[in-house]
């Protein structure tokens, strides 16, 4: 045998080797996803999620949806119509909605302009829906802030269109004697981020506005200090479903954070540098979503310590490194275990709704690829060096499994690809359209459409699902919401990834 005949036999058998497991169908070498169009779907699926009076002349794509929800606030005289449902039901809870908006906004600001021109003016629209709500909620302060509308268990009791919505409408509020710093510091960082948002749109009229609330919305939640679900009144609406689990004071340092990014006034910056160690200390960093902000703060924040290099900030660097190496298999172990992995190669974390972290990471794992190569610098895992560009294969594999790389060779959004969820555990969708059928269905008249085996009439676009479980098996049961239920932070960290994608769709794998 010649030595070339050698050599090539050993590349054949190390591309065996290397190749990827044959029962995932990956898109096929020189292809990739359609990033356009699932970033346009993703942006979709919160005109499926509006409250309120939907507009007029095109404003409203998702045609099948009606107006809801007009007077909510009206039992305690305040106009709160607007906002999003959460997810599969008609409450709307501020905490997650503040995030959601949150998320939105920092997609836009890290991404926007790889966002074709239209999307980027419906990802506008999107954020704008949640911070026109929000503006209401905080429109009482220094007194308050209400915080939600809906009686949750009066509302789950009941498979009911927000249109026909005739459960109790409840609304809740934080004030100096009953705080709730979470809500507050989130709807603060909600608030700031979006200012950048319409600031780089040159409306300032509304950036100032929004920022003007941001501040106060966070001098409320400084000032009175505490969790909302402390307060029994307060608990019995929030809990269990969005509960102050992980603490207040991490979204006090958040909504510091986005107020500094947005204004870049010290002020701010002095808050975490002398609140950083004492707010927080002690809690898990790991972790990023609707009630833990650490990882997402550690990022953000990072950007400051890379292209200021202010020293005081250099911890916050190395809780960005430090979440960055628990996603990466390949790096040596550490004090934080690595984070699991589904055989086809998913995030997993046990609790439901997995999806929410896959996309808050992948989100995460592209803005510090972002902040590091804008000042070239890498991630710092114990003996190994970790670029920005292995970060964005990462985010890429999480991103490409949900669009369709994956054992059950489907997509977790609904109407992308050729197989997608049927059957999510969302009322508007699983209900007949107001449109085609006008008639009112009462609470208890629609279980006979939560029960069925039949596909949901109103196709939710863009939605994404919980997904599928630790085995990587999804079984699209209506009835398990855990798995088959979408929500608004699911979708809105996407939205900033899936933008990143459009550009860049051909990272090598
Ligand atoms: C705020 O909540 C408290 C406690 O539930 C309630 O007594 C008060 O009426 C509420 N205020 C408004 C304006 O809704
Ligand atoms: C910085 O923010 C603080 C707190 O909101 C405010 O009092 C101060 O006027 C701001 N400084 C500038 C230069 O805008
Ligand atoms: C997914 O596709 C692969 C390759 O086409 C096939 O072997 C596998 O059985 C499919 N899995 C399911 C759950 O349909």
């Amino acid at each position: 045998m010649t030595l070339h005949i050698f050599l090539l036999l050993l590349l054949l058998l190390l591309l065996l080797l290397l190749s990827p497991p044959s029962r995932v169908r990956a898109v096929p070498a020189g292809r990739h996803h359609d990033y356009r169009g699932a970033l346009a779907k993703s942006i979709l699926f919160f005109e499926g999620q509006r409250s309120g009076r939907l507009p007029a002349g095109g404003g409203q794509r998702a045609s099948w949806r009606g107006d809801s929800g007009l007077s909510d606030g009206a039992g305690v005289g305040v106009d709160l119509a607007g906002g999003y449902y959460d997810a599969g039901d008609n409450v709307k809870f501020g905490f997650p909605m503040a995030f959601t908006a949150t998320m939105l906004a920092w997609g836009v600001v890290e991404f926007g302009a790889q966002m074709p021109s239209d999307e980027l003016r419906h990802a506008a629209a999107a954020v704008r829906w949640a911070t026109d709500y929000l503006l209401k909620t905080v429109a009482q302060l220094p007194d308050r802030i209400f915080v939600q509308v809906g009686d949750p268990i009066s509302d789950h009791n009941c498979w009911e269109r927000p249109e026909d919505m005739d459960t109790v409408r409840t609304v809740y509020n934080v004030s100096a004697d009953r705080p709730g710093s979470e809500v507050a510091g989130e709807t603060a960082a909600a608030l700031a981020a979006a200012s950048m948002v319409f600031r780089s749109l040159s409306d300032d009229g509304y950036a100032d506005r929004l920022l003007e609330s941001a501040r106060r919305a966070f001098e409320f939640a400084d000032a009175y200090k505490g969790a909302y679900s402390d307060d029994p009144g307060l608990k019995a609406g929030v809990c269990p479903f969005y509960c102050d689990f992980d603490g207040y004071q991490d979204e006090l340092l958040w909504g510091a954070a986005w107020l500094r990014r947005a204004t870049q006034n010290d002020t701010f910056l002095n808050y975490i540098q002398d609140n950083g160690k004492t707010l927080g200390a002690e809690d898990n960093i790991n972790e990023f979503g609707w009630d833990n902000k650490h990882a997402g703060l550690n990022v953000l924040v990072s950007k400051e310590f890379l292209q200021g290099q202010i020293l005081s900030l250099q911890s916050y660097k190395e809780s960005a490194d430090s979440f960055m190496c628990t996603l990466i298999p390949e790096s040596p172990p550490s004090s934080s275990p690595h984070i699991e992995y589904t055989p086809g190669g998913l995030i997993y974390k046990p609790g439901g709704s997995n999806m929410q972290h896959v996309t808050a990471i992948s989100f995460l794992l592209l803005a510090y690829a972002k902040y590091l190569s804008e000042t070239s610098q890498t991630v710092n895992c114990g003996s190994m060096t970790v670029g920005p560009e292995s970060l964005r294969l990462q985010a890429k594999k999480q991103v490409d499994y949900l669009l369709g790389d994956n054992p059950m060779n489907m997509s977790y959004m609904v109407g992308y690809g050729d197989r997608y969820p049927q059957r999510i555990h969302h009322r508007a969708s699983s209900l007949p359209s107001i449109v085609t059928h006008p008639q009112f269905i009462a609470c208890k008249d629609g279980s006979a459409y939560y029960r069925s085996s039949d596909p949901n009439p109103n196709p939710l676009i863009g939605a994404v699902v919980g997904g599928p479980g630790e085995d990587d098996v999804y079984e699209d049961d209506r009835v398990d919401f855990r798995k088959s239920e979408p929500t608004t932070y699911i979708n809105a960290p996407l939205v900033g990834v899936l933008a990143y994608f459009v550009a860049n769709p051909n990272l090598n794998s």
